[in-house]
Parts: C-alpha cells; sequence; structure tokens
C-alpha cells in the first residue's frame, strides 16, 4: 500500500510541475494546447509576445496587428518549424531575418501589407516546403532571386497582389515546386511577360485552376483577357523587338568580324606571296646547283 502512494505522488508532483512550466512558459494573453504550441491568434497584439518559451515549434500569431519581426526572431527561436503571422500588418522584412531558419517548414505572411520580397529574403532555408505570400495589396515586386536556396519549396503562394510583372527565374528556379498560386494580380501582357507566359504554358499543371484562372491587360487598351486567349504568337513581335544593348552588340560583332576578315585575307595574301617567292627563289639555287 505504501509503495503505491509513493509512486502516485511522485506521478503527482511530476505532472504538477510540468503543468506549473507549461503555465509559466505560456505568454499570458496565448493558449498553449501542447508543451511545443504556443497560440495567440487574434488577440489583438501590436507586437510579439514577450516569454516565448523558446523551444517552441509551432507558433500561431495570425489577426493581429504586429507591424514587425525582429530580425534576430529565428536565432532566437531556432526550433521553429511552423510559423503563422498570417493577417497582421508586416510591411516589410529585414534582411536576414528568415535566413537563418533552418527547421521552418511552414511560414504563412498572408494578408499583410509587404511591398517588396528582395533577393535573399528566406536566404538558404532548406527545410520550408509552403511559403503563403498572398493577400499582400501592396506587394509589386518579386527579386528573380527571392527565393533562391529554397530547395524543398513545394507550395508557393503570391495570389492577389499588386505583381504587374514577375521574372521567371522567380519561379524556374525552385526544383521542388509543385504548386503555384498567382492569381488575382494585375498582370500586364507585354514583352516581359513573354518569358513568364511560356513557363506557365509549360507548367500550367501546377496552377491549382491552371492558366484558365489567370488574366492579364493588354498593352494596348488596358483590356483584360484570360490567358487561355493567348497563345505563344501574342508575344511573337517581342522577338523582334530588338534593345539598344542588342543592336550594339550586333553592329559591335559585324564590325568584328569584318575587320577579322580584313585581317586573315592580308595575312593570307602576303603569306601567298612570300612563299613564292621562296619557291622562286629554291628553284634558282636548284638550277645554279645542277648548273
Ligand atoms: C484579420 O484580423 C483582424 C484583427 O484581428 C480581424 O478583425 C479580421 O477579421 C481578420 N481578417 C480575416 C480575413 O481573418
Ligand atoms: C500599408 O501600406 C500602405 C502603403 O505602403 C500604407 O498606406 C498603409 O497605411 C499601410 N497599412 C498598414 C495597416 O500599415
Amino acid at each position: 500500500m505504501l509503495p503505491c502512494v509513493c509512486w502516485l505522488q511522485s506521478i503527482l508532483i511530476l505532472l504538477s510541475s510540468f503543468l506549473w512550466t507549461l503555465g509559466e512558459n505560456c505568454p499570458a494573453t496565448c493558449l498553449c494546447p501542447d508543451p511545443h504550441t504556443v497560440d495567440c491568434s487574434g488577440r489583438g497584439l501590436t507586437r510579439l509576445p514577450d516569454e516565448i518559451p523558446l523551444d517552441v515549434r509551432r507558433l500561431l500569431l495570425a489577426d493581429n496587428w504586429i507591424p514587425r519581426i525582429p530580425s534576430d526572431f529565428l536565432v532566437l527561436y531556432s526550433d521553429l518549424v511552423y510559423l503563422d503571422l498570417r493577417n497582421n500588418t508586416l510591411s516589410h522584412i529585414e534582411p536576414g531575418t528568415l535566413s537563418t531558419s533552418s527547421r521552418l517548414v511552414f511560414l504563412d505572411l498572408g494578408s499583410n501589407n509587404l511591398t517588396e520580397i528582395p533577393k535573399g529574403t528566406f536566404g538558404e532555408s532548406r527545410s520550408l516546403i509552403k511559403l503563403r505570400l498572398g493577400n499582400n495589396p501592396y506587394l509589386s515586386i518579386v527579386s528573380e532571386d527571392a527565393f533562391l536556396g529554397l530547395t524543398s519549396l513545394r507550395e508557393l503562394e503570391l495570389e492577389r497582389n499588386a505583381l504587374s510583372t514577375l521574372k521567371v527565374g522567380a519561379l524556374s528556379q525552385l526544383p521542388s515546386l509543385r504548386v503555384v498560386r498567382l492569381e488575382g494580380n494585375p498582370w500586364v501582357c507585354n514583352c516581359n511577360f513573354a518569358n513568364l507566359f511560356a513557363w506557365l504554358m509549360e507548367n500550367s499543371h501546377k496552377l491549382p485552376n491552371g492558366v484558365e484562372g489567370m488574366e492579364c491587360s493588354l498593352p494596348m487598351d488596358g483590356r483584360r483577357v484570360s490567358l487561355t486567349q493567348l497563345s505563344k504568337d501574342s508575344f511573337r513581335e517581342c522577338q523582334a523587338t530588338l534593345t539598344l544593348t542588342d543592336l550594339l552588340i550586333i553592329i559591335f560583332s559585324g564590325i568584328s568580324v569584318s575587320v577579322v576578315a580584313i585581317m586573315t585575307s592580308f595575312f593570307l595574301a602576303s603569306t601567298v606571296h612570300c612563299f613564292q617567292r621562296w619557291s622562286k627563289g629554291t628553284k634558282g639555287d636548284e638550277e645554279e646547283s645542277e648548273e
């Protein structure tokens, strides 16, 4: 009987100390449904809560008014696997903030106030599988190298932003990409769009609604058309349009070719001439020695 009571007692002590630590580590306004999850969604927070346990793996901060994340945030919370910052007021992500996240698998920055995704924003977050960046109404610039290094990224959401153009390299450099959402952006189908269009045609299976779900506006009159109404031929004249650099390269290479041709013929002519003189000379010698 006695050993049993002792055993029960120790269990109770263990349990209560566990609950006590959990309670202590959970930020005041948040919920902690399990030891690795901190849920502060919809708490009217205007900044990140203090006292988030350092070993948190799932951090839910959606539906608040958080305007910024400190640049050392992921250095501090290096066990984070799942970070939900959806529907906050983030307008800017300091360079390096997200580039140290070696474990992060899911990142939701949708419905914020981001304006630009510069090169290297996510560094080498090789574990990242799903990245949500949709519904940022002022997001108009995504660098060609914005997602460089995200070798595991399978799902990328960029829908309903303010993108009128996107360098195709931003998508084609993602080796694991399976799903990409691009609909609801004010795409302009001018020559800048030609390469992206070609990529979309080849990768339409990666768009949840195919190319049917995407529209762009015509550069001539701003009329919006579905991408299904366009073909490679729609962008044919883009290949004929040459930029000033192209022209300079062509002219310069033309000049170099002519210069090389002139020099070569001059060299050949003088060689032939020399050879003729030389062979005449040796003939003369031979004739002389015969005599
Ligand atoms: C976004 O967050 C605000 C503030 O918490 C909330 O009132 C609103 O309903 C949320 N919007 C969405 C679409 O969830
Ligand atoms: C979002 O950004 C726009 C323009 O950059 C600004 O006018 C607006 O006040 C911002 N909204 C919030 C909630 O920060």
